[in-house]
């Protein structure tokens, strides 16, 4: 198995996947509609890679253009990432999240079936679990009622790639379930390039610390943690992209023919603990006001990583200094 399509791959987490496949002697195809991502991305690759990645520029909606895709390049693995991630824009427009995250995923599954490709690693997210009422939250938690459309989609996503492995016991496919992603390669020639007010974190920290932002609200001040701010688990994208890696290490010969794996760390840290590392790595004074909570945030979740550790033989390896120090380093990369 060489050829991998990344769909989404010139993304934040999938150009850093893309760069850990070439590095581990596979084949990455990009796809990507450039919806949420920038060209120059591939530049930048050939960079840090040494060559051309192949990319093509097809939104996955369209069924046509994607098995085009298929039919020029024999593929043997998926990776996809592609899909509208933003919470709150989800709520505004829920049916352009359920066309766009539901459609391309069903194609992308129809055309699998059609050129035998038979092993798929799926970008969930830990939104499906909702707030736990217990932490470390673990894969056995039943999924919660959504708390946003964006939310719903992935769960569904993950239902629609279950109900397909039923059905085909030869499609071998993994869900991993994103806790926070955060940091840039090592190089600082990719990282997270947020279109627009960035909606998380630490890329809203950067761009407060460059300048570019005024100032950076904290959501809430009054939750039930040590120090009243939210607590996530924070994982660097470096360490996310080798479990990408593991996962479809994984899917060649996993015993049952679908299974899914949180993707953290294992630590929660507060808002307040992340501007903290910032501006200890950074050396930078954040300017930061604790403003009121943000409608729709859970309080905290961190993940208990048990099953990813001993069945994919993954761990985060990297710290929450590690990705404080790699985004700013990308920060500064960038022109202001
Ligand atoms: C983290 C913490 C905020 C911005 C979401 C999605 C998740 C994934 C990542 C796509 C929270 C606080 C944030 C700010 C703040 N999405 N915050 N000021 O909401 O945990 O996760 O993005 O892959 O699926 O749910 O991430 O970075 O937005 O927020 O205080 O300007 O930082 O309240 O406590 P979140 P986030």
């Amino acid at each position: 198995m060489k050829n991998i399509l990344v769909t989404g791959g010139l993304g934040f987490i999938g150009s850093h996947t893309v760069v850990e496949l070439h590095s581990r002697g596979y084949n990455p195809i990009i796809v990507d509609n450039l919806s949420n991502s920038q060209e120059d991305v591939l530049g930048r690759l050939k960079k840090i890679s040494g060559l051309i990645i192949p990319f093509v520029k097809v939104d996955l909606v369209d069924f046509q253009s994607s098995k085009e895709v298929f039919e020029n390049y024999s593929i043997d693995g998926i990776i996809h990432f592609a899909a509208y991630k933003a919470v709150g824009e989800s709520v505004a427009k829920p049916l352009a999240y359920y066309e766009n995250n539901l459609v391309s995923l069903i194609n992308l599954l129809k055309l699998s079936n059609e050129f035998g490709v038979s092993n798929f690693i799926f970008s969930s997210s830990c939104t499906v679990y909702g707030e736990p009422e217990k932490l470390p939250v673990d894969e056995s938690f039943p999924k919660k009622q959504a708390e946003s459309p964006y939310g719903n989609t992935k769960q569904v996503c993950e239902e629609i790639i279950e109900d397909y492995c039923i059905s085909n016991s030869s499609f071998k496919a993994i869900s991993l379930r994103y806790f926070n992603p955060a940091g840039a390669h090592d190089s600082a020639i990719i990282g997270e390039l947020p279109l627009g007010v960035p909606n998380n974190l630490v890329p809203f920290i950067t761009q407060t610390a460059a300048g570019i932002r005024e100032k950076l609200n904290v959501f809430g001040g009054d939750y039930n943690t040590h120090d009243g701010t939210c607590i996530r688990d924070y994982i660097h994208v470096v360490d996310l992209a080798r479990a990408h890696i593991a996962a479809l290490e994984h899917s060649k010969g996993m015993p049952e023919n679908y299974d899914f794996f949180n993707a953290g760390t294992g630590k929660g840290y507060s808002v307040l603990e992340v501007i903290k590392s910032f501006e200890k790595v950074s050396g930078v004074k954040l300017n930061y006001e604790i403003v009121d909570r943000r409608e729709g945030d859970i309080e905290k979740i961190f993940a208990d990583t048990t099953k990813v550790n001993d069945v994919l033989g993954w761990t985060a390896e990297k710290n929450i200094d590690d990705m404080m120090q790699s985004a700013w380093n990308w920060q500064k990369s960038l022109p202001k």
